[in-house]
């Protein structure tokens, strides 16, 4: 089967996406001729050796397929790490625990803020999926962190299985699990899968089981009046996913940071297309079926569902805000201040990364931060500024 593409690929990409193709339409044949979406986008991004995020092809910041905000800004990474200090300083002691850490950016500019603050972690440990990106993070943080703070740095293969107090940072992660898409009519649901059509892939829709019929007459509830044909995803192993990530939290916080919004807001009737979209360099599409293995798939969180979330992993939930009110809470003017050091055009350049971060057109509002706390109470500064917890 041919691969399908519209963009030139190099040769070693052109290789993973053959090897990609073949090895989903084997998965296609196997489940009888149809693949729920999920599945799908779990093999893309998730396959050994051959999806996007445990094989080597994909790239973060400028001139990869996209970019993040601690790859926009140093300043993202001050304010976590000032978030992070208020934490630790309230635990007395306690370890750093970050999910998907890409390019090791926020990891480094977290534990040199942490140091200046007098509050660094016994340990940051970095939970990562990809080989590639371990490798990356590592050459980052050896170019970047003195060999004291380079100590402290460990990876994992699995959540610790050990209790730990501290903190699990996770910036943009929560958008790669794997979604359930569907179809909604008024007397009926589909869950739409992949099919080969003429040697490409395809979308085919099929009555959805139960559990996804009941599961979409839910968020219809939340969401008002969907037309029929109105399309949409939501992320069945969310729940599942934080719990098994946040179970060795003893004592602590876990805070989320994503594109998202709350279930009445995400399943609007004029959102008919749903959230998927599809990122291959810079270049952000709708067609989650192109260059699979090459190209980031991603979906929008329901942080209602995150939320709910909290409370069934046993956590307080202790703020959301919108990315924009988190860095200002977290005086990110300071912060800037701090690293311009009296140095104008420095200066400059950090008050256009923070217009990115913080304006309602760019990051500051689409992107939200979202806080968990268990055996801890405190206000927590990112989250002082503006409270969203009643819009979930
Ligand atoms: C979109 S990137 C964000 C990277 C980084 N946090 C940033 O903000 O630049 C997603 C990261 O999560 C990792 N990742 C995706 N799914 C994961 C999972 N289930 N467990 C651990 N890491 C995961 C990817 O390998 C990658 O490092």
């Amino acid at each position: 089967m041919a691969p399908q593409r519209e963009i030139a690929l190099n040769d070693l990409q052109a290789r993973q996406s053959a090897l990609m193709h073949t090895h989903l339409a084997e998965q296609i044949a196997a489940s009888a001729g149809w693949l729920s979406f999920e599945r799908f986008m779990d093999l893309a991004l998730y396959a050994p050796g051959l999806g996007y995020y445990s094989a080597g092809a994909h790239k973060l910041g400028v001139g990869g397929d996209f970019t993040t905000a601690p790859e926009v800004s140093p300043l993202f990474g001050a304010c976590v790490a000032r978030q992070c200090a208020e934490i630790l300083s309230a635990l007395g002691k306690g370890h750093i625990l970050e999910i998907g850490a890409g390019s090791g950016r926020l990891a480094a500019d977290v534990l040199l803020r942490l140091e200046t603050l007098g509050e660094l972690p016994d340990r940051y440990c970095i939970l990562e999926i990809s080989a590639d990106l371990r490798e990356r993070q590592s050459r980052h943080l050896a170019r970047h962190l003195p060999p004291r703070l380079q100590e402290r740095v460990h990876w994992l293969d699995q959540p610790p299985e050990q209790s730990f107090d501290g903190l699990i940072l996770a910036n943009e992660v929560l958008d790669a699990l794997p979604v359930t898409r569907f179809r909604w009519y008024h007397d009926r649901v589909e869950e739409l899968g992949v099919v080969i059509d003429g040697g490409r892939f395809a979308w085919e829709a099929r009555p959805a089981n139960a559990a996804v019929t009941e599961a979409c007459r839910r968020l219809a509830k939340a969401g008002g009046a969907w037309d029929d044909g109105y399309e949409s995803e939501y992320c069945p192993r969310l729940t599942d996913w934080t719990l098994s990530v946040t179970r060795s939290l003893r004592a602590g916080a876990a805070l989320w940071f994503d594109y998202g919004l709350p279930r009445s807001q995400y399943y609007l009737p004029e959102r008919r297309e749903g959230t998927l979209l599809s990122h291959f360099r810079q270049r952000a599409h709708g067609d989650p079926l192109l260059y699979p293995g090459l190209q980031d798939i991603t979906a929008w969180v329901d942080y209602t569902l995150l939320a709910e979330s909290s409370r069934a992993a046993g956590f307080t939930l202790s703020g959301f805000t919108t990315q924009s009110f988190f860095l200002a809470g977290l005086q990110v003017d300071h912060e800037m201040q701090i690293m311009a050091d009296g140095d104008d055009a420095r200066f400059a350049r950090l008050a256009n990364q923070a217009r990115q971060l913080m304006l309602p057109g760019e990051m500051g509002e689409r992107f939200k931060a979202m806080a968990w706390l268990r055996g801890l109470d405190l206000p927590l500064a990112g989250f002082a500024l503006q409270d969203l917890r009643h819009t979930l």
